[in-house]
């Protein structure tokens, strides 16, 4: 079986080679800081050996709580935010057939998120749709109170109980939340909902091997087992035992580290495949409220290529040199499409005629990176052998553990989110939520002003 690769040779032209070499000691040390939990944040280090502890056994019990919201749903909605939300949706659409379900002759159910923004439109088109449906509830939320969550998770099971009663609702409804603290846990409880843990050392953005990614992802008909294995793996090759220059989660922890330090504040993941659109949305979480603070931190951007090469292409090769990219490549699709033979030629393709799509993608791509390099935009490169459950475990895997590298490299905590919280207290105090009455009153006077 093959690994994901990362190759940093496109970084040197911008960054010596010695100067990626010379974090050997350091990113040893903030490996040690990870694995002995002596570093910041230790308190949720729980997704560090999250891989080699899950066992068939409890992968099991969530493959059969997933059949059984499969036997009864046509429409499964999925509601979460953030780290409860984004993995699933990166695995769901990058495994899903594109247009799968407006064929709707799919024998999974159909997948839809919600509680991942406030949009009173969208809520209301989503509860037409479902009207009509047999659906049911993966209600994610690790704190339980989480306002964009709770809210379209109480308008959703009202209509579901509407629709089918509240003895079938309960069986449609499963919760993914905290072990014993939260609004959610105790309404569980109260109304006799199943239940997955949200282990209390796994942060948000760092739960996707947890039920909050993995009830999703086995509900949509995929393969949690495989998904697990890549990053059983990844847990292998990113270990603290593998050496520095042939450990990818320490190099390119260093060598971002490297870049930024050389006046590379931005990072763009680049990919050439719409499906991995949500892993690119993933990412930007993992690495923005891991390193975004502190007055620190690396702006995590991403573009779907070729896409957005008509949109931000100009900006990317030619304006402010402050960032380099990560392109995430595919090697071998899964589907085989040809250019045909045209015998007018008037939109002149024939030159591309018998020739794969996927062979002018990756020209596209070799292009792109050859321009982007002579553009003064470092680039880093990470190849996927196939997109499948398996290389999609590996990936997830590598990014957090380099992630966790990273920001104890950069010297903040990695494992936490205070900003977050700003704009928590002003919409309380806004919406005159009990216990936000002083916040209320000082921002009233604040905008009379
Ligand atoms: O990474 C994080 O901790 C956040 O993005 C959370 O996942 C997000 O805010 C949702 O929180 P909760 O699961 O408590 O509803």
């Amino acid at each position: 079986m093959e690994n994901i690769k990362l190759n940093i040779e496109n970084a040197f032209p911008f960054v010596s080679k010695a100067s990626v070499d010379a974090y050997e000691a350091k990113v040893k040390e903030c490996t040690e800081m990870l694995h002995k939990g002596t570093g910041k944040g230790n308190d949720f280090l729980g997704w560090l050996n999250l891989p080699s502890s899950t066992t068939e056994k409890f992968l099991d019990e969530v493959i059969t709580v997933a059949n059984d919201l499969r036997s009864r749903c046509e429409v499964v909605v999925v509601a979460g935010i953030g780290g409860s939300y984004l993995g699933a949706r990166a695995v769901i659409d990058a495994l899903s057939n594109m247009f799968g379900w407006l064929q709707q002759d799919t024998k999974n159910p159909v997948i839809v998120f919600a509680g991942n923004n406030i949009g009173e439109d969208y809520l209301s088109e989503l509860s037409a749709f479902l009207s009509k449906k047999q659906f049911g509830i993966i209600n994610i939320s690790k704190s339980g109170t989480t306002t964009e969550t709770a809210l379209a998770f109480r308008i959703l099971k009202t209509q579901l109980e509407k629709q089918v009663g509240k003895a079938e609702a309960k069986n449609r409804i499963v919760a993914v939340t905290d072990a014993k603290k939260g609004a959610l846990r105790t309404l569980s409880t109260q109304e006799g909902y199943r239940t997955f843990i949200i282990p209390d050392n796994v942060g948000g953005r760092f739960s996707v091997l947890t039920p909050v990614g993995l009830l999703p992802i086995a509900t949509a008909g995929y393969d949690i087992k495989k998904l697990i294995a890549g990053a059983q793996d990844a847990e292998k090759f990113c270990g603290a035992d593998v050496p520095f220059k042939e450990n990818p989660a320490a190099i390119y922890a260093a060598v971002r580290n490297e870049l930024y330090k050389n006046g590379k504040k931005i990072e763009i993941l680049v990919n050439y495949h719409p499906k991995l659109h949500y892993i690119g949305e993933w990412w930007k979480q993992l690495y923005g409220e891991s390193e975004g603070k502190d007055l620190k931190g690396i702006f995590p951007a991403a573009v779907d290529c070729t896409t957005d090469l008509h949109s931000m292409g100009q900006w990317i090769q030619e304006g402010e040199r402050s960032i380099f990219e990560t392109v995430i490549s595919i090697k071998k699709s899964v589907y085989k499409v040809e250019v045909p033979m045209d015998q007018e030629d008037l939109d002149g393709l024939n030159f591309l005629a018998g020739k794969r799509v996927d062979d002018v993608n990756k020209m596209a791509e070799l292009g792109v990176t050859l321009a982007h390099v002579d553009g003064q935009v470092p680039n880093l490169h990470i190849e996927m052998p196939e997109l499948n459950e398996y290389y999609i475990g590996q990936l997830f895997y590598f990014f957090e553990k380099a992630c966790g590298i990273s920001g104890y490299l950069l010297g903040v905590n990695p494992f936490n989110q205070p900003g977050v919280e700003a704009y928590k207290k002003n919409m309380f105090a806004l919406l005159n939520k009990p216990g936000y009455e002083k916040e209320s009153q000082a921002i009233q006077a604040r905008l009379k002003k």
